[in-house]
């Protein structure tokens, strides 16, 4: 009987580190460089740096939601472009999906754009299954923090739990590195990675 249970047990170890092995994670993340505010042109957008870090700390996948239509290099152009979008809640081609059934933790990365997400991230948001995954927002911005993305993420990730996001200004993370690994740092950490 004693080796019965011993036997059991180890059986049940097994599997259960097993299924950890197996939990896999993904950054997904939007992200765009050219001309920003307080940073001027930069060739690798802020909430891209965030997402390197993030996906090397914790060793996910990553991929990048890039929209068919480029968004415009210069800052004022893009600003309209956004509001426009934001205002008549379309939902711009993406160049290419991603299959995020084998994920149960997301890492969801973006700047903020007149408070809420670009809308391009909806488009992949919503043409895919949330159900039972958890979802970790993160965002640079220049003074909103996560604006109304982490009740909006909910709302359009349905079937998700949403957790406690982070948010960095943007000129941190491009200039300031030491700084925006640190908030990284502590995030994941109150965050159980
Ligand atoms: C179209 C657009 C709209 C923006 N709207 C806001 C905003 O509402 N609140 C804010 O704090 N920052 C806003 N910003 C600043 C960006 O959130 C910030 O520069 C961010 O770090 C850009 O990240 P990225 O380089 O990864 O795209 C906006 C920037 C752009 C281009």
């Amino acid at each position: 009987m004693k080796k019965f249970i011993l036997c059991l047990l180890a059986v049940l170890l097994i599997a259960s580190f097993a299924a950890a092995a197996q939990a896999k994670s993904l950054v997904l993340v939007f992200s765009r460089a050219d001309e920003n505010y307080q940073v001027g042109y930069i060739t690798k957008g802020n909430t891209m740096i965030l997402a390197e870090m993030i996906a090397e700390k914790t060793g996910s996948d990553l991929f990048e939601i890039k929209p068919a239509k480029k968004y415009p290099a210069d800052y004022d152009t893009c600003i309209d472009v956004a509001k426009k979008e934001l205002n008549q809640n379309v939902r711009p081609a993406i160049l290419e999906d991603k299959d995020i059934s084998e994920y149960d933790t997301i890492f969801m990365g973006y700047p903020i754009w007149w408070g809420d997400l670009p809308m391009c991230f909806y488009t992949f948001i919503e043409a895919h299954d949330w159900n039972g995954k958890k979802i970790y927002p993160f965002c640079t911005h220049e003074g909103s923090g996560l604006g109304r993305t982490e009740r909006n993420i909910g709302n359009a990730a349905k079937g998700s739990e949403v957790l406690k996001g982070l948010a960095v200004r943007g000129a941190t993370a491009q200039n300031n590195r030491g700084q925006a690994e640190n908030s990284v740092d502590s995030w994941l950490k109150s965050s159980g990675f």
